[in-house]
């Protein structure tokens, strides 16, 4: 079966180079050519605009328009089309400069042969036919890149909205929930107290001032990711006593080591600073949660809270302490694949007992503040043998006291 004949139009304004070129292709057996001479740029542009072609074989020098003019012209009225364009043999390095610009091929007039005039066409109908699939490929990803990144944006939008939408929820409905749970935990306080109670309601009056504790703690939690995640924390920082505030954190969980039977060791170096610019409200709820986990999950052995001075810088008026906290326990560790996760909120790892003690969200709250103090809290854990966090804090310290300073708190 014959394939369809391949339509030239040929654009060569010197009759016997033309003649020359139509007498090549009729030999052809392989293949069957139709061709249509003009011998100018005008005409060539009103078949262009009549008839359809395969390919443009264009001789650059015409009447009415020279070089690369000439093949400008042609692809601005017929972009799709390949153009091989014939060039006398002093015109060589100007034809490589059209194939630069759009031209598929060049064929030297004196050199040209019939095998290498159908070789040339065909390979520049395949190669422009390529090209076109290319660039219509690429019109396509990128309209499909556009409409993927107009759906994500709105979906960001979205996203937004209903994540702040969340936060308000549950910074409005926990302090509806906060107000009757204090009455909960107010009351029963002031059950604990009566001395006319049988053992057994004692008993129960301390279950529910403990569950109500670990609700209120719950929904304080909740709400600091909430907040956190609406960028509506803040640090507060003041000048705070460093040893004293350690020592009550310290006093703070040393009640739930000694139910555990536990150790809980606090190793301060001898040089801290006495003073530390610093929120105190966050750097302790940050350490609680530490202590508290490391408690929480280790049955045997216990915990080692240190705290030690890396490096002083000296330069600023008041001094910059890059200050280590180091809580180390020997409990049950966390698995390898867990230890990004524990990170992120409402993550567990481990077993359903020890589930059971929170909602997973203390490391979530703690890395963010962490990060809002410019630093990192870090892990390394092997299951089985216990696990260490511990972050380096910058803190501006104070090393005499400004006893002027309105926030600082009385040293004695
Ligand atoms: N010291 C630790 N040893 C072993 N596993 C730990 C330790 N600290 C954290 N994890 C693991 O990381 C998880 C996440 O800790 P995170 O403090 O965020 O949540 P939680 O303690 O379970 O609950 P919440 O803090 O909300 O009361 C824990 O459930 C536990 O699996
Ligand atoms: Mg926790």
């Amino acid at each position: 079966m014959q394939d369809k004949s391949i339509e030239l139009l040929l654009v060569e304004d010197n009759p016997a180079e033309a003649r020359l070129l139509q007498d090549y292709l009729r030999a052809v057996t392989s293949k069957q050519f139709s061709l249509v001479h003009v011998e100018d740029l005008a005409a060539a542009c009103d078949r262009l605009s009549s008839e359809s072609f395969d390919l443009i074989l264009l001789d650059l020098t015409l009447p009415d328009s020279k070089g690369l003019e000439t093949l400008e012209a042609m692809i601005g009225k017929a972009p799709s089309l390949p153009i091989v364009v014939l060039t006398n043999t002093d015109d060589e390095e100007l034809a490589v400069e059209l194939v630069r610009r759009g031209a598929q091929d060049y064929l030297v007039k004196r050199q040209v042969n019939r095998e290498l005039l159908v070789r040339s066409v065909c390979y520049a109908i395949e190669r422009k036919q390529a090209a076109e699939a290319l660039r219509k490929a690429k019109d396509e990803l990128e309209i499909r890149i556009a409409e993927r990144t107009t759906q994500l944006a709105k979906t960001n939008e979205e996203l937004k909205a209903a994540n702040k939408a969340k936060s308000e929820f549950f910074t409005n409905i926990s302090h509806e929930l906060r107000t009757p749970l204090n009455s909960i935990l107010g009351f029963a306080q002031v059950l604990q107290r009566a001395d006319n109670l049988i053992p057994e309601h004692k008993e129960s009056i301390d279950i529910i001032y403990q569950s109500g504790n670990h609700l209120l703690t719950m929904i304080n939690d909740i709400v600091n990711l909430s907040k956190i995640e609406a960028g509506k924390m803040h640090l507060d920082p003041q000048y705070l006593p460093l040893p004293e505030f350690l020592k009550t954190v310290v006093e703070i969980l040393r009640i739930k080591a000694e139910q555990k039977v536990i150790s809980l060791t606090y190793q301060p170096t001898s040089s801290l600073p006495a003073v530390i610019h610093a929120d105190e409200k966050r750097l302790r709820q940050v350490l609680i949660n530490l202590l508290g986990n490391a408690i929480k999950f280790t049955e045997k052995g216990g915990v080692t809270f240190k705290v030690a001075m890396l490096h002083v810088k000296e330069s600023s008026a008041y001094p910059e302490a890059s200050i280590r906290f180091e809580i180390a326990d020997t409990g049950i560790g966390i698995a390898p694949e867990q230890l990004e996760k524990i990170f992120l909120p409402f993550e567990q790892a481990g077993n359903s007992r020890n589930k059971a003690e929170g909602i997973g969200l203390g490391l979530a709250i703690s890395q963010k503040i962490v990060q809002m103090m410019g630093s990192i809290l870090q892990v390394q854990s092997q299951l089985g043998e216990g696990s260490v966090f511990w972050m380096d804090l910058d803190l501006q310290v104070v090393t005499g006291i400004p006893r002027s300073h309105p926030s600082l708190p009385d040293s004695e």
